[in-house]
């Protein structure tokens, strides 16, 4: 009962993102204050004028009783925006990586800090001996603690494995979690996170392609496969081999590229028909213009930089201009432990000029888009899985400008209140 604003986002046909001038249109993606949600076995089953709702389910609401065969929340005139979806993360691993802020602060880039036995290497040694069981309630905690900041939809990467066991334990487990959490999780194979340090280069990647490959397909959790395409990490040649092979395992592709070089790794996934390329900070315009042709979304994931203390200058204003669609994430990972959706778009909007509304869509819909599954829509409006969060601020833009508090009263997950 009495929203605030709604940003219903509902402006686009089912399954298509958001891109150019749209994306900070108000008028075609949020409703002024006034409205109420029926919300009926987790889905919005009416949205209209709240008055007319009280009047039909609640006629003596005091705005107090709850006594009625539904649950009623006042949103006290507070604004209203879909659930969030984070379509870039790397839920389950553990061990500590807090050394490295002081090698980071001394001078050494990250790629000095892996070659050093640090960064996922290290946290591969942790993450082997942990059990399925350990693994599930790592994840679990993780998508709870999403979950509260408002996330009703994420991806979850393996790759702290980088053996056959261990991969397959790390997607079991995810497979887990989505299974116990009201969290929605799609799981991805990254085998191709880094080389372990038992097997040279080339035994590595034919372990990849006749060993992990076959067996993650057999296994049949993942939905995608991912590989690190980055100078020092898997050349382009390589990620096209291993995206190849996977698609002829019924697997498509969401790549990490051009995260600290451009290798034109954004257009190399335009090519291969990846349906993500993430990081995709230093990629150029051309790539940029041939993902978006490709229908390849950019996912940017500022958590990374921001944690690395490196620029933060992603080129919203282009993408806006351009009418390339893009995507936020977080990229929890061990060095970057960020499950806040809020806080990254925080930073856009206050460092990088993104505008609050375009930050939202780029958070929801927009990501919706690449997952493949219908109730994951990143909207509010009728007929459609209830995942929404109740904002402090009567307008919609306040859900990105409480850095270090929680901007959600609360947070509904298929029509289930999992935060309030
Ligand atoms: O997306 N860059 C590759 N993977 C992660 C970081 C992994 C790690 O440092 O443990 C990323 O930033
Ligand atoms: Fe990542």
């Amino acid at each position: 009962m009495n929203a605030g604003e709604i940003a219903h986002l509902d402006s686009s046909v089912p399954n298509r993102a958001i891109s150019g001038s749209d994306m900070i249109d108000r008028e075609s993606n949020v409703s002024p204050s006034g409205l109420g949600i029926l919300i009926e076995n987790g889905k919005f089953r009416t949205i209209t004028d709240s008055q007319s709702l009280q009047d039909e389910f609640a006629p003596d609401w005091d705005g107090k009783e709850t006594s009625y065969d539904h649950t009623i929340i006042d949103a006290k005139s507070c604004a209203i925006i879909p659930g969030l979806i984070d379509s870039h993360t790397h839920l389950i691993w553990s061990g500590d990586r807090s050394s490295e802020m002081r090698l980071r602060q001394s001078g050494m880039t990250y790629r000095q800090i892996s070659e050093r036995g640090g960064g996922i290497r290290h946290t591969v040694s942790s993450t082997r001996a942990l059990s399925i069981q350990d693994m599930v309630s790592i994840g679990l905690s993780r998508a709870n603690e999403a979950a509260r900041y408002g996330t009703c939809a994420l991806e979850a990467k393996s790759g702290y494995g980088l053996d056959l066991e261990t991969e397959l334990r790390l997607l079991e487990s995810t497979s887990l979690v989505s299974n116990n959490s009201d969290v929605s999780i799609f799981p991805t194979w990254l085998g191709a996170h880094d080389f372990p340090h038992e097997l040279d280069r080339s035994d590595y990647i034919d372990d990849l392609l006749t060993n992990q490959l076959p067996k993650v397909s057999e296994q049949g959790i993942a939905n995608w496969c991912d590989v690190f395409c980055e100078e020092g990490w898997y050349t382009n040649e390589e990620t096209e081999l291993i995206v190849n092979q996977a698609k002829d395992f019924g697997l498509g592709s969401r790549l990490h590229v051009d995260e600290f070089v451009d290798t034109e790794g954004l257009s190399l996934a335009a090519d291969l028909g990846s349906v993500s390329a993430d990081h995709v900070a230093k990629s150029n315009h051309d790539s940029r213009q041939k993902a978006s042709d490709a229908g390849t979304m950019q996912t940017f994931l500022p958590g990374t930089p921001y944690v690395l203390g490196a620029e933060l200058n992603l080129p919203f204003s282009d993408c806006i201009e351009n009418g390339w669609p893009f995507s936020l994430a977080t990229d929890f990972n061990p060095n970057c432990r960020i499950l806040s959706l809020p806080f990254v778009s925080n930073l856009c909007c206050t460092r990088m000029g993104l505008d609050p509304l375009a930050s939202l869509i780029a958070s929801t819909v927009n990501p919706a888009t690449t997952l493949n599954d219908d109730s994951i829509t990143g909207k509010i409006a009728e007929g459609l899985s209830a995942n929404l969060n109740i904002v402090w601020s009567r307008d919609i833009d306040g859900w990105c400008q409480t850095p270090g508090e929680n901007p959600f009263s609360h947070s509904i997950i298929s029509g289930n209140i999992v935060k309030s």
